[in-house]
């Protein structure tokens, strides 16, 4: 098997998408999340991700920044806080999302040994951009390619097709990188290889995948384990 590209989930994958509630509590005016900043950031999450696949199948596309805005309102009002301000500031701390310890590390030796890098995220081009101009990994990625070219959101084959259409290379030859079980299967089942990032040991999601196979191509608890892995898969530059 020969992999020409490293494609990345941004969301989850490389930012922690706990990290907006975590630092809101941290600060001054965060005190009402300091007891609750976990919850809101899991309902504020699986809310993002349902608006997400509900807006696709029923065609009502709104984009990522649109949905997390929603999703964070659906949160906010079950953890009973009304609070402008508030919003603001995790929205806002949502575009500058800390990435996982060893993102910029892992993306630069992945880099220097001249692989090329991209991300195909949910996210807005702008929302994209904020966060990786953020985290100081922008100049790692060949192309930060997000789904509002399809106009649909993943699992949608559209936004795997994104890739090929982009960078002309078969399917076969593309390594998927993220954390979100449902996104590998989508993305396996298209004719990607796969690389989950079990970052929570969660099991292996009970979906389809490429080839009739019962799970990732690749699992691993963080994306160090991609450098271990690249002269096996005898990655071409
Ligand atoms: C993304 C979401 C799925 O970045 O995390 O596409």
């Amino acid at each position: 098997m020969t992999i020409k590209i490293f494609i990345f989930d941004a969301y989850g994958t490389l930012f922690d998408v706990a990290g907006a509630a975590r630092l809101a509590a941290a600060v001054p005016g965060g005190q009402a999340l300091a007891e609750i900043w976990h919850n809101l950031a899991e309902n504020w999450r699986r809310k993002q991700l349902e608006y997400s696949w509900i807006r696709a199948l029923t065609h009502q596309h709104a984009d990522f920044a649109r949905v997390t805005e929603d999703s964070l309102d659906w949160a906010l009002c079950a953890a009973g806080l009304k609070d402008a301000d508030l919003r603001r500031r995790l929205l806002a701390l949502y575009d500058q999302l800390p990435p996982y310890p060893e993102v910029a590390k892992v993306l630069s030796e992945l880099k220097a040994q001249g692989h090329r890098l991209a991300i195909l995220s949910n996210g807005t081009p702008e929302m994209l951009q904020k966060a990786c101009d953020a985290a100081q990994i922008t100049a790692q990625f060949d192309a930060l390619l997000s789904i509002e070219e399809a106009g649909i959101y993943k699992p949608d084959p559209r936004v795997y097709d994104l890739v090929e259409q982009y960078f002309a290379i078969p399917r076969h030859e593309v390594m998927f990188v993220s954390s979100n079980g449902w996104d590998i299967s989508g993305a396996s089942v298209y004719g990607f290889q796969s690389f989950w990032v079990d970052r929570l040991s969660a099991p292996i999601d009970r979906l389809a995948y490429g080839g009739g196979a019962l799970g990732p191509d690749h699992i691993a608890s963080d994306l160090s384990a991609l450098l271990s892995l690249i002269p096996s898969i005898a990655t071409q530059k």
